[in-house]
């Protein structure tokens, strides 16, 4: 971390929408005038029934959060239809296929066709409000299309990210027992072909055995690969929108009515629903998308995740066509066919707001500065980075190398729980000071706070608490309020606890440090230790294990291993790539652990707890400041951990 700051470059702060000034006197409304805030900015959203309430909140058990309750609205009409006069032939989506060259746009008229006719088709397989869809798709229109049907009819779709396992896939379809799979044949990435449909026919199988039997599964065709067919419960999505008509009503919908469920890793057991409604959360990702991003009516936006995770929602999807913006949805990977590939899709498409995660700056940093200078890049004006601390290597990088000093670097600290942007460097605002997410967005009101839970003023580093509710907060866990409370209300009672650190320093921008739970930060994705835990358990060579986090050049966080395994089996480098492969089984790729130490054991306490603060030290190679090893029940454990260790 440095505190050198950076000025917002001057070209760039005399177009800014908000002034330093603007900025004060918009944070301070938001706080002492909440409700006339908010009801102010619930005015970006199309309402079918405007609301009366504003907020209304606790954070005592029993916690429950509302906004705008007595609100009624379909988020598909302020994404949609409401753009219809103005911006028909405007374009809404352009996609950028995994092949250069392979690029087709979607005006908003179009875009609304084609959500409607999907949602046509949803409602004729009997899908309803209330019912859940699981979306397992590749990046292409039609995961869009999918999520904004399920809308339009009131359905809570569940998109899980499709480099997820058929085990990981089951897990979610069982846990909100949701019977409508969405999919595609194959997708594409990098150039190599991922069979999601395969995936989704083996997590059905799995799921049917754990109680839950798919009945529809809609499959796009994106290669045309041929695949295996269920009669009855597959159908082409092709032939099913030959006899359904282009317009579909919009089901009318409480601001309080789900809109999604977004499974995400936690310190402890499976990943979690994380479950958000429908007003709050769109006034929420559209008024952050247009404060973050500066936006201005003829920009081209690219933010370049997947829709799998929370960043795809809401500043693919949600966000951007709220604001009848023109989004990018780019199907491929930073490094293919060659590490300009970035680049080059923003001079084509002349993206002038361009967001990524720092995983993806220090990849392609690697690859040096030629593949950047081969191409233009005039059309950018402003950066964004999300998912992780970016190191001020990567944001210099990002600063001179990408944007030549003329784009501001907006750094975007937020969680799948907010639901959009809560800590960043609104442009034009502030300096900026590498890897600092800088200021609290309107309405947050953030602080820093010990182990004990007393409140740190000033310069200070502590963990960080939110004290008061803003309206993209998830409203439970799905099925399990009671999880909701004890992950995130419980620590700091009477406050959001986000599970991360931060610093603070004089002149009260906040850093983010990095999860202080045991969540690892895997190139800008969530992976819960106990997870990986779970899914090595289950190879019958694995006695125990214990999982955390060490720091990793390019992926930020990766994934290391102590795996003791059972007695009679050795421990030799073709069961490790066996582990491997397991975990990829059960989880997904990005869960692949980076290293694997067999150790004979873990250091415990003398109640049978692992001491993971000394498995994080020895992984990182930090052994001289082991701390107090005097709990331990047999202290040997570590001398022969740190031996492991230097022969890896
Ligand atoms: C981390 C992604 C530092 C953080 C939107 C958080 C960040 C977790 C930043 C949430 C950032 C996200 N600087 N750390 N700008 N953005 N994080 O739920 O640890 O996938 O708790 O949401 O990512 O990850 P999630």
């Amino acid at each position: 971390m440095t505190d050198t700051s950076y000025p917002v470059p001057a070209a760039f702060a005399a177009k800014a929408n908000l002034t330093p000034a603007d900025y004060k006197t918009l944070y301070d409304r938001s706080i002492s005038d909440r409700d006339g805030f908010f009801a102010e900015q619930a005015k970006r959203v199309q309402w079918m029934t405007a609301p009366t309430h504003v907020g209304s909140w606790s954070f005592d058990s029993p916690v429950k959060i509302e906004w705008y309750k007595d609100g009624v609205l379909n988020v598909t009409e302020s994404c949609l239809d409401r753009h219809l006069d103005a911006r028909g032939d405007k374009v809404a989506i352009i996609f950028e296929g995994d092949e250069p060259g392979d690029s087709t746009t979607y005006t908003y008229t179009e875009l609304h066709r084609e959500v409607c006719r999907f949602a046509n088709v949803l409602r004729d397989r009997g899908a309803k409000k209330g019912d859940r869809i699981t979306i397992y798709m590749p990046m292409i229109p039609e995961a869009a299309f999918a999520m904004l049907a399920c809308a339009r009819i009131g359905a809570v779709h569940s998109v899980v990210f499709g480099g997820f396992s058929p085990d990981a896939l089951a897990g979610r379809i069982v846990d909100c027992d949701s019977t409508l799979v969405i999919t595609a044949d194959e997708g594409v990435r990098g150039g190599r072909k991922v069979p999601l449909k395969v995936n989704a026919d083996a997590a059905c199988e799995i799921a049917a055995k754990a109680g839950v039997t798919v009945k529809t599964q809609l499959v796009v065709q994106r290669t045309g690969a041929t695949i295996a067919w269920q009669t009855g419960r597959d159908i082409w999505l092709h032939e099913a929108t030959k006899t359904v008509v282009d317009d579909c009503d919009p089901e009318p919908m409480s601001a309080e009515d789900p809109l999604f469920i977004l499974y995400t890793s936690g310190s402890t057991g499976q990943p979690k629903g994380v479950l958000h409604t429908c007003g709050g959360y769109l006034v929420w990702a559209a008024m952050t998308h247009d404060y973050v991003f500066d936006l201005k009516e003829d920009d081209v936006y690219w933010c370049a995740a997947d829709v799998g995770w929370v960043t795809g929602h809401t500043y693919i999807v949600y966000g951007p066509l709220a604001n009848g913006t023109t989004t990018v949805m780019f199907e491929g990977v930073p490094t293919y066919p060659d590490a300009s590939r970035f680049w080059q899709v923003c001079d084509d498409h002349q993206v002038s707001l361009f967001y990524t995660a720092p995983t993806a700056i220090r990849a392609l940093m690697r690859e040096g500065d030629g593949p950047v200078t081969a191409t233009s890049r005039k059309s950018l004006r402003l950066l964004g980075t999300v998912g992780e601390p970016i190191n001020p290597e990567a944001w210099d990088w990002y600063f001179n190398v990408i944007g030549e000093t003329r784009c501001p670097i907006i750094d975007t600290w937020w969680q799948t729980e907010t639901g959009g942007a809560m800590i960043v460097p609104l442009p034009g605002t502030v300096d900026m000071k590498p890897g600092a997410g800088t200021f609290p967005m309107f309405g947050v009101e953030p602080a820093l706070v010990d182990a004990e839970g007393q409140t740190l003023h000033g310069t200070a580093e502590g963990n960080l608490i939110l004290k008061t509710s803003w309206p993209g907060q998830m409203r439970t866990v799905y099925g399990d309020h009671a999880r909701f409370e004890q992950t995130y209300f419980s620590t700091y009672p009477g406050n959001y606890f986000t599970g991360d650190g931060a610093r603070r320093d004089a002149d009260g921008t906040i850093w983010i440090t990095g999860r202080v739970d045991d969540v690892i930060n895997v190139s800008g994705h969530r992976m819960g230790t106990a997870e990986v835990e779970s899914a090595l358990g289950s190879h019958p060579a694995v006695a125990e294990s214990a999982v955390v986090g060490f720091p990793h050049d390019i992926k930020g966080q990766g994934i290391y291993a102590y795996v003791t395994i059972i007695a009679g089996v050795d421990a030799t480098d073709e069961l490790r790539r066996d582990l491997v492969k397991h975990v990829r089984k059960e989880i997904g790729p990005i869960a692949s652990p980076d290293m694997i130490q067999f150790s004979s054991g873990l250091p415990k306490t003398r109640s049978g707890k692992i001491m993971r603060r000394i498995l994080r030290k020895i992984a990182a190679n930090e052994y001289g400041n082991l701390g107090d090893t005097s709990t331990l029940a047999d202290p040997s454990v570590v001398e022969a951990l740190i031996d492991g260790r230097a022969i890896l």
